[in-house]
């Protein structure tokens, strides 16, 4: 078969991983042919393509980013990009599509087999883990990791000059990697987008803590954490082309009001996207290569429309659909193992 791949939307460590993984199996088991189309959909509208062989795929499991670029761009938002799309998949021969990304990318894919018939298979990715349908996505480890080691860090410096640090981490919908991170690092308060936060009691908690012997506190926030009643605005009023604004910066407003209301030293870090960057853990990457074979099968077994997904310890198959409902949230239950902690 011709099969071509696309990464789209933010990039994400273990997309390599990935990209090597079905080359591997495409290419060395069933003889395929892989084509890759650069920077997401924008490359398959444009006819940016290239052919992937084995050749391409070495020392590529411990490489962050994606070899073949990303962008954020939506087909359906410009008057002939579907036709575009279509003219370049019917050019290059493509028989089906590996398509790596998260709603956004996958949403593409999938409308475009419903309306169109592209025989597409999914792989879900972004560091935020907040895709419904799979356990877990690659890049969220690495993401968590990082973050925790910059949590490592800023305490030992809050320590020594009696501050307390906001250290700002993504999550746009969900506080997967504040929850986690905040737990692993030991934070004091974790701010999530699931549970809009009240200034008030956030300081309280502080001032408690300080009250009691602590010299310093960590604060970890997810960029969609919101306080109750929309009182702190915190948007930039850019929108993409899939309608998300640019998010990053709640933090600081934080840090003003800490700093205000405590008359704590506060100081502040937004990791962003240093938190996509660089290579992926061991556990990404093992996730990531075992995607990539599943996406492989499942267009040989024809099973178009599905994405494939961690289920437990197995990897399964499941209807994009899933995928792009809406997003995952951070069980409560993870959400109260934080809380336990706090303060
Ligand atoms: O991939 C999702 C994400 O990591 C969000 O958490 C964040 O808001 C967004 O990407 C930022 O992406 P960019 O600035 O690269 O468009």
């Amino acid at each position: 078969m011709r099969i071509g791949m696309l990464t789209g939307g933010g990039d994400c460590p273990g997309l390599n991983a990935v990209i090597r993984a079905v080359i591997r199996k495409g290419e060395g088991i069933y003889g395929d042919q892989l084509v890759g189309f650069g920077h997401g959909w924008r490359g398959v509208m444009d006819g940016e393509s290239r052919d992937l062989t084995i050749d391409d795929t070495y020392g590529l499991v411990r490489r962050g980013g994606t070899i073949l670029g990303t962008s954020r761009t939506n087909p359906f938002q410009s008057d002939d990009g579907v036709a575009r799309v279509l003219d370049t998949l019917a050019r290059e021969r493509i028989d089906a599509l590996i398509v790596i990304g998260g709603d956004d990318t996958l949403g593409v894919a999938r409308q475009l087999g419903t309306d169109s018939g592209v025989a597409a298979v999914g792989v879900p990715k972004t560091i935020d883990n907040d895709l419904s349908g799979t356990d877990f996505t690659f890049g969220f480890h690495t993401a968590v990791q990082i973050a925790t080691d910059a949590v490592d860090r800023l305490q030992t410096t809050a320590e020594s000059h009696d501050r307390v640090m906001v250290v700002e981490v993504m999550g746009r919908h969900a506080g997967w990697i504040a929850a986690y991170a905040g737990i692993a690092g030991g934070a004091d308060v974790v701010l999530v987008p699931e549970d809009p936060f009240d200034i008030a009691e956030v300081c309280a908690r502080i001032e408690h803590r300080h009250r009691h012997g602590a010299n310093y506190s960590i604060v970890v926030v997810a960029e969609g954490a919101a306080p109750r009643e929309g009182t702190l605005t915190v948007q930039s009023g850019e929108v993409d082309e899939f309608g998300h604004v640019r998010l990053g910066g709640i933090s600081n407003v934080i840090q003003d009001e800490i700093g205000q209301r405590t008359g704590f030293e506060t100081r502040v870090t937004i990791l962003g996207h240093v938190l996509r960057g660089g290579t992926p853990t061991a556990y990404d990457r093992v996730l990531a290569t075992r995607f990539g074979i599943a996406a492989i099968d499942a267009v040989h077994d024809g099973e178009f429309g599905t994405m494939v997904a961690l289920r437990g310890e197995r990897i399964e198959r499941v209807p994009m659909d899933d995928a792009v409902r809406e997003p995952k949230t951070v069980d409560p239950e993870l959400l109260d193992v934080a809380g336990m902690f706090l303060g």
